[in-house]
């Protein structure tokens, strides 16, 4: 029997990329016997004790669906997957943009892993949203974690994040939640359903969060009024611009149209993949409401907040 790890993400500035990733590779490396025996799509090494001895561990290749195009495929799971699942968190909740096409996974009792990712103010309800789809979607969330990102409005705030000390603890959590899944599968002979048994009476990974959900979080001013940013777009210098097109494949909306680079023509969720992405810094905000929640956000939230953690 072979089960496939993998990755599966939306990220926009590549930090929730970066996390989930490296969590899926070192959870396949740790399942696999801690050798390299194999490199995406390729079969990895052997389960190597108790009964689940003829189990082997592949790592498969990622699903990056932040490209627009990405979201109009069907993505199937079945028993033998394993997927570390990662979204960013906006306004305190798993991106709202991504709820349709979340609604059309199919897990199949494939093993889960939620993973948020957070600019250092809160993940509020973020994680416990992210498991709750998973769950309703048919997988089995074992273990969970929210890491922190590089705000995607800032360069000040969670400045370099997720670093090295962010991604020895990715690691560390990685090696648990191998660990936790090895157990599974070995504690009822590599059988897929008495594991689907198994993780069915364990339920859901304990997540902190709050049910019922709350509302998504909304910036206010100084004197306590609501920021109204939704309809805030980057703006283009066309004197810096050169045309290179790297913000069209960025924008996970496709808002960005090849025929005008640097144009925002459609929906922005203000992911800032575009505005950080830009080799000539041609994208900025001028908005006064965005550009006072983030310097609210740098100096309020400065102070460095760590990973947590849910096995
Ligand atoms: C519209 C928007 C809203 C956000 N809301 C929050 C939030 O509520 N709390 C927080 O700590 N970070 C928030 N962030 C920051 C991102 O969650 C964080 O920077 C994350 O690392 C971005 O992931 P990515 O690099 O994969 O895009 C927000 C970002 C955006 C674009
Ligand atoms: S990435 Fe920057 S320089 Fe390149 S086309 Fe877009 S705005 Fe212009
Ligand atoms: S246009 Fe908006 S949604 Fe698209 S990449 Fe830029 S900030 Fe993100």
């Amino acid at each position: 029997m072979e089960k496939r790890i993998r990755a599966m993400y939306f990220t926009g500035t590549n930090t929730t990329a970066k996390v989930t990733a490296s969590i899926a590779y070192k959870m396949w490396q740790q399942l696999a016997g801690g050798g390299n025996q194999a490199d995406a799509g390729s079969p990895g090494g052997k389960a190597s004790c108790g009964k689940a001895e003829s189990i082997r561990y592949t790592k498969a290749e990622n699903i990056d669906f932040s490209p627009r195009e990405a979201r109009d495929k069907a993505y199937a799971f079945d028993e033998n997957d394993i997927v570390v699942f990662g979204t960013p968190v906006i306004a305190g909740r798993v991106p709202n943009v991504l709820l349709k096409f979340l609604d059309t996974l199919q897990g199949g009792n494939a093993m889960a892993v939620p993973v948020v990712l957070y600019g250092n103010r809160n993940f509020d309800d973020a994680l416990i949203e992210l498991r709750n789809i998973l769950e309703a979607r048919g997988f089995h969330t074992v273990a969970a974690a929210a890491f922190i990102g590089e705000h995607s409005f800032s360069k000040a705030l969670a400045a370099g994040r997720p670093d090295a000390q962010d991604m020895k603890l990715a690691d560390a959590f990685a090696a648990k939640a191998a660990a936790k899944v090895g157990r599974l599968i070995v504690e009822n002979g590599g059988d897929n359903a008495r594991i689907a048994v198994a993780l069915s009476a364990a339920g859901p990974v304990a997540v902190a969060g709050e049910e019922p959900l709350r509302p998504y979080y909304k910036p206010r001013d100084r004197k306590g009024n609501f920021i109204n940013i939704l309809k805030v777009k980057p703006k283009l210098d066309r004197e810096k611009c050169n045309g290179c097109g790297i913000c069209v494949t960025a924008c996970p909306m496709g808002s960005i149209q090849a025929d005008t680079p640097g144009a925002v023509s459609g929906i922005c969720i203000k992911c800032c993949g575009c505005v950080k992405k830009c080799p000539q810094g041609a994208l900025y905000f001028d908005d006064a409401g965005y550009l006072y929640h983030k310097e609210e956000l740098e100096i309020e939230y400065a102070a460095r907040k760590e990973p947590s953690l849910f096995l």
